[in-house]
């Protein structure tokens, strides 16, 4: 066989590519392995979105207590852990990480947050050991449930004053997931979305994480499909929104090289090269055709 396909060209098993040569397509037709057309994602009833509403609330609450408190001088990564786990408390709400075992792990984790710092890109842990430096750029992630149902969103921030190089790419993954909220809404596939994220990122100089994603949610967490930041293969199946999915786009940018290694706590993910990385999260609902969609999780 005539194998045109060059090897920076990773495709998932969901028809999704990892990436792109060069951070480009190849419009060329390439056979896909058969992946089956993914059943059509979960549609929640308004009054199950209004649970996941209240739940987003408290996780933006927390998020932005979390922020200030490190703005008035806070270091301790477990005291971020300790005023998030208050907030949700304050609001009803119930962390959803905690006693958690996500698909991707084989025990459950133990936290309310996690803190990711500098190249931490995701799931890193809050410990009294962990303490913020200035200049350090740190991510908090929080899901919390309302009854049963899940919102999940994440913030990166600087620790004091950063470089210019840690600003841009911060700037860059809250704009990169804004893009993506723009195509969340009927008329629009998952794809968009994805395409979205990856053609801002790539445009302003950074790449997503490799075989990290977004993905559904409702009464767990992590449900399918997923929301990539790379966009589709053009042959795969590609599926349209509908009113009443929710889902979290997550963009997940490096500032060097997109590889990520799993630390021995194997939890940890963490930039191959040690180079910075950011993530911003929001959980969003698809509204009916011709609104946008409502971002669950918004801060203020
Ligand atoms: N927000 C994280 C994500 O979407 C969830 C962390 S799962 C946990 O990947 F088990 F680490 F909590
Ligand atoms: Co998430």
């Amino acid at each position: 066989m005539n194998n045109e396909i060059t090897p920076a060209v990773v495709y998932g098993t969901n028809g999704f590519t990892f990436e792109y040569a060069g951070g480009r397509l190849s419009r060329r037709p390439v056979p896909l392995p058969v992946p089956p057309p993914p059943s059509a994602g979960p549609v929640n009833s308004a009054e199950n979105v209004e649970k996941m509403a209240v739940a987003g609330k408290a996780i933006a609450a927390a998020l932005s207590a979390a922020q200030t408190a490190v703005q008035q001088g806070e270091r301790s990564t477990l005291a971020l852990e300790e005023l998030a786990q208050a907030v949700l408390a304050q609001h009803g709400c119930k962390p959803s990480f905690q006693g958690y075992q996500p698909p991707f792990s084989t025990e459950p984790y133990a936290f309310a947050t996690c803190i990711s710092v500098n190249a931490e890109v995701v799931h890193g842990m809050p410990s009294a050991a962990k303490i913020l430096a200035e200049g350090d750029i740190v991510t908090v992630d929080l899901g919390a449930n309302f009854e049963g149902w899940h919102a999940d969103a994440a913030i990166s921030f600087g620790v004091g004053p950063i470089n210019s190089a840690a600003n841009n790419l911060l700037v860059t993954t809250k704009n990169a997931l804004k893009e993506g909220v723009k195509k969340a809404r009927v008329g629009h596939t998952i794809g968009d979305v994805s395409r979205a994220v990856y053609e801002y990122s790539i445009r302003h100089g950074f790449r997503p994480a490799l075989g990290l994603t977004g993905h559904f949610i409702g009464q767990s967490v992590h449900m399918d499909p997923s929301v990539p930041n790379v966009p589709p293969h053009p042959l795969a199946y590609d599926m349209p929104l509908v009113a009443g999915m929710t889902f979290c786009i997550e963009p997940m940018l490096c500032i060097g090289s997109a590889e990520v290694d799993v630390d021995a706590d194997r939890w940890t993910i963490r930039t191959k090269d040690g180079g910075l990385s950011a993530h911003f999260e929001h959980t969003v609902h698809v509204e009916p055709k011709g609104a946008p969609a409502r971002v669950l999780t918004r801060t203020a």
